[in-house]
């Protein structure tokens, strides 16, 4: 696919058109918007009428979903094809929460039985009998693994704070700066503490540096090696790295590499999600992620959230070259969602190769960053509102809050709706002036301020609403980001499972690792590196 098929007249015809119009005379000229661009699933309701589509272009878009055989790519990823081309392995991530009989057969014993050591562990923390080798119950649980080993889990342990089974303290060491291990030593006492190794390859540099650390301390305070098999587990597919580091068997659980790094939080590599929220809390959390899968499958493109969602995005990035994807999260709960979605969208959808090898001259995955409101707005809505670029926004928000106080959750969410109508609507310098010479403000002065407090307002966003945070929303909002990604990598014909281009940094830091220990062979890295390196060595 070139630019030149991908982006049609047709399409740049209605991107004018529209934005030539303005969001806000869309709303004018159709004020049933909202009931027309709004869908929900399960509870989980996506209004998406803030964006520049009308009839025509929104036909304009699904017919593009329907060109490039969204649907039979969707059925390939489910049934177990071996869409992840350049690495030849199935994406079935979805069937580590589908139900018993939608499980792609060869699997579903695996599956199962790695669900119930998670479900009988977290029943052992539950009830008090998760004990350490001096008898003390686990108070503390680390999970140490970086990336898809790390974020996710990291992410929802915290989003699911209210629906914790045990007061147990959950730690997430992932950083080779060795100032986060040291940290989270300092909160743990050996005897209580249970440590759990992610790494779907268990090669990573950062997980292997940290759990050698961590056990290092564990036998410095006080633990022999004997007492390593009642504090430490391992999650991986490479088992027997896992065993050589001296994990014993019954410690291990299972990974498999049909399941990508940054979807693995369904897995045993979300066993920190399953000890906090336990086997109940853990179930509901699969079913939600189902249930946006049921959707994803069977909803029609006009109703379908991740796909109306993927195609925005589409829209966005390679027809007004927007670039960029803000996420902003009404919810507290969700501080550690942005930082997760990055690796998951950008990781997959960072790409220019198509899957035939050929290059993409078009844009792919968007920058995704963001934050959690009401605080962004006092940081950077500012460049939202008046700023030079076209930042299309997801807001996310709850309409109850698990722990009411006067009327705080109320006034998050009016400020999440005010954000996204100013951001529609903008100010007009007519009413900026009726205002300030109401006022009693000279006309100069007021023509003149009107240009500084103008705001032109058509920045487009989609706002995702639930009840509260529960884990089966927290599952149905990681599932419905997981199609959107792979909505898009099937519009832009890019394999959103491999993650090529991370690799030659871990190999570059190898070799310049050693030019640090032998400074003979410094001189073979450019001069820039060689520089550094110096500066590095003179200041130790
Ligand atoms: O470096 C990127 C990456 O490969 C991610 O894709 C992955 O989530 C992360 O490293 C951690 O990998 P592992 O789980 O194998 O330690």
């Amino acid at each position: 696919m070139t630019h030149k098929e991908f982006i049609s007249s047709e399409m740049m015809d209605h991107k004018n058109r529209l934005q030539g119009k303005g969001l806000k005379a869309l709303f004018d000229q159709e004020p049933q918007r909202f009931s027309k661009y709004s869908t929900q699933c399960d509870g989980l309701l996506l209004d998406f009428s803030k964006n520049f589509i009308d009839e025509q272009s929104f036909a304009a878009l699904t017919s593009l979903a329907v060109s490039k055989n969204l649907r039979q790519n969707i059925d390939a990823m489910f049934s177990g094809k071996y869409i992840n081309n350049t690495e030849n392995r199935q994406v079935l991530h979805t069937a580590l929460r589908a139900r018993p009989e939608e499980i792609p057969c060869q699997y579903g014993e695996q599956i199962e039985v790695a669900r119930k050591k998670m479900f009988a562990l977290a029943d052992k923390l539950e009830s008090g009998d998760l004990k350490g080798s001096t008898g003390k119950p686990i108070n503390t649980i680390v999970n140490i693994g970086v990336g898809g080993s790390d974020l996710g889990p990291f992410m929802a342990v915290e989003a699911l704070q209210h629906y914790h089974t045990t007061s147990t303290r959950f730690l997430f060491v992932s950083n080779i700066d060795p100032v986060q291990i040291s940290s989270a030593m300092k909160q743990c006492h050996w005897e209580t503490t249970l440590f759990i190794v992610c790494s779907k390859t268990f090669t990573t540099l950062e997980t292997l540096a940290n759990a050698n650390a961590a056990r290092s301390w564990f036998l410095q305070q006080g633990g022999s090696i004997q007492d390593i098999k009642h504090h430490f587990l391992a999650v991986s597919t490479n088992l027997e790295a896992a065993a050589e580091f001296g994990i014993p068997e019954e410690n291990l659980f299972p990974m498999w590499d049909w399941v990508g790094g940054r979807y693995s939080l369904w897995s045993a590599i979300g066993l920190s999600i399953c000890l906090a929220i336990g086997k109940k809390g853990f179930q509901q959390f699969l079913d939600g992620g189902n249930s946006m899968d049921q959707h994803y499958r069977s909803a029609p493109y006009e109703k379908n959230i991740p796909v109306i969602m993927g195609l925005l995005g589409v829209w966005y990035s390679d027809y007004f070259q927007s670039q960029t994807q803000a996420m902003i999260c009404y919810d507290q709960n969700l501080v550690q969602f942005p930082n997760y979605l990055q690796q998951l969208d950008m990781e997959s959808n960072g790409k220019t190769v198509q899957k035939d090898g050929s290059a993409t001259d078009y844009a792919t995955g968007a920058i995704l960053w963001g934050g959690v409101g009401t605080n962004t707005q006092h940081s950077f809505h500012q460049l939202i509102h008046q700023g030079s670029h076209l930042i299309p926004v997801d807001f996310i928000v709850g309409t109850q809050s698990h722990v009411p106080i006067a009327n705080q959750h109320r006034d998050l969410f009016s400020n999440c709706l005010a954000q996204s109508q100013a951001m529609m609507q903008g100010r007009s310098i007519e009413t900026l002036m009726e205002e300030m010479l109401a006022k009693g403000m000279q006309r100069d002065e007021a023509e003149q301020l009107a240009k500084h407090r103008f705001i032109e307002g058509n920045k487009p966003s989609n706002t995702l609403v639930y009840q509260r945070l529960t884990p089966f929303v927290l599952g149905q909002l990681i599932a419905l980001y997981e199609h959107k990604i792979f909505t898009q990598s099937v519009i832009w014909n890019i394999n959103a499972f491999d993650q090529w281009g991370v690799e030659l940094g871990k190999q570059l830091s190898k070799t310049i690792g050693t030019a640090i220990e032998n400074p003979e062979q410094a001189h073979q890295q450019d001069s820039s590196t060689q520089g550094l390196i110096n500066f590095y060595q003179n200041n130790q």
